[in-house]
């Protein structure tokens, strides 16, 4: 009991997880190391949280998410609590995300929080005396579906260097691609190819961040251009409920599809790996294919998720930071941040260290209009 609380605690030094980016890696490789003996003594971790209580709040759907969240605290001994649909809590008396926090913090010891609005895990965190796992934030990051595929590819390539990568669908609107990317290009010798259309090109953020560390990657069009020398390919849904509309979302569906065909030019070791849920972008007869892997990458999710809140849960209380807005007459102009939403978030912008010529706004990494 004692050797598990201490492996806990060595993993992870965050008292938040908001963005893979804040992991340093050696956190990230304890936790890697924790995850590891979970995946294989989970009997040994059965009191690891005992009397601790997680919350699950999401103000968005999800299925596995919000489940391998509650498994993964079932699972150490904790309990949840938890709602999934906003009109059913006091959100929809119009109660602020601020207030919604300190609430929820003070009946548990850990809130893992999904929302549609952009930034809203780290507008969370500011106000919260609890630890905060993004489980989510609108188009922006998922960072613990990054932590289910990081451990995914090494437990089964047995590393996340030198790697070709290839990430396929909508790379505009996925999350979990933008997560991913980030996380990938700090492990060194990675390649990476965007497939996906015009319209749906990685944001301008995360192609920064690749041309930052001067890595090399390819935009293509086609998965024939790239399947052959990829050792990994990350197929992503068209994200239909972040498009402005119906007929915006139609023009991009259906036009990536993983078939027989497709797979029989790929290499015999090249792993599929998918957040889910998928639709139509992989036929089912591939499903069968031993190289598609994300029925398990969902499992290697929740033993993720355990070891994240395995070092989380023993935080103990934080001191909120309550921070104060670090400018002048300017607010962020992405309609899709929290700060736009929630109007009493002070304005905060930051000069990344990639390029420290350029201001972004603290909670969605959208670019400061001067
Ligand atoms: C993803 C998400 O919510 O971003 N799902 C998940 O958490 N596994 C991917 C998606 O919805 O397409």
């Amino acid at each position: 009991m004692t050797k598990i609380k201490e492996r806990g605690e060595v993993a992870v030094q965050l008292n938040h997880l908001l963005d893979f980016g804040e992991m340093t890696l050696p956190e990230w490789d304890g936790l890697y190391q924790t995850v590891e003996q979970i995946i294989d003594h989970p009997e040994d971790f059965l009191d690891a949280c005992r009397g601790k209580v997680l919350a699950t709040t999401f103000f968005e759907p999800s299925t596995r998410t919000i489940f391998s969240f509650q498994a993964a605290a079932l699972r150490l001994g904790a309990t949840y609590i938890s709602f999934s649909d906003p009109n059913n809590s006091s959100v929809s008396k119009g109660e602020t995300l601020r207030d919604t926090i300190r609430i929820v913090a003070n009946y548990t010891d850990t809130i893992a929080i999904r929302h549609s609005l952009e930034g809203a895990a780290k507008a969370a965190s500011f106000y919260s005396p609890v630890p905060i796992v993004n489980a989510g934030d609108g188009g922006h990051l998922h960072p613990t579906q990054t932590l289910a595929d990081l451990v995914t590819i090494r437990r089964r390539i047995g590393r996340t260097e030198g790697l070709s990568i290839g990430l396929c669908g909508d790379l505009k609107y996925g999350r979990t691609v933008h997560s991913l990317l980030g996380a990938m290009t700090r492990f060194p010798g990675n390649k990476f190819y965007l497939v996906s259309t015009p319209e749906l090109r990685v944001p301008r953020y995360v192609i920064d961040i690749l041309e930052a560390g001067g890595h090399e990657y390819h935009e293509v069009s086609t998965l024939d251009e790239c399947i052959g020398a990829l050792d990994v390919l990350y197929m992503t849904r068209i994200q239909k409920e972040r498009f402005a509309s119906e007929q915006e979302y139609k023009s991009q569906a259906g036009i990536y599809i993983l078939d027989g065909e497709k797979m029989k030019k790929a290499g015999d070791h090249m792993l599929v790996l998918h957040p889910l849920p998928k639709i139509d972008e992989i036929t089912d007869e591939v499903d069968l294919d031993p190289r598609c892997i994300y029925f398990d990458q969902a499992r290697y999710g929740m033993f993720a998720r355990m070891g994240l809140l395995l070092s989380l849960m023993h935080k103990g209380r934080l001191s909120p930071v309550y921070p104060e807005s670090n400018v002048e007459e300017m607010r962020c102009h992405n309609p899709k941040c929290i700060t736009n939403h929630e109007r009493y978030l002070p304005q905060r912008f930051i000069r990344p260290e990639r390029n420290p010529a350029e201001l972004r706004c603290e909670y969605c990494d959208a670019p400061a209009r001067l």
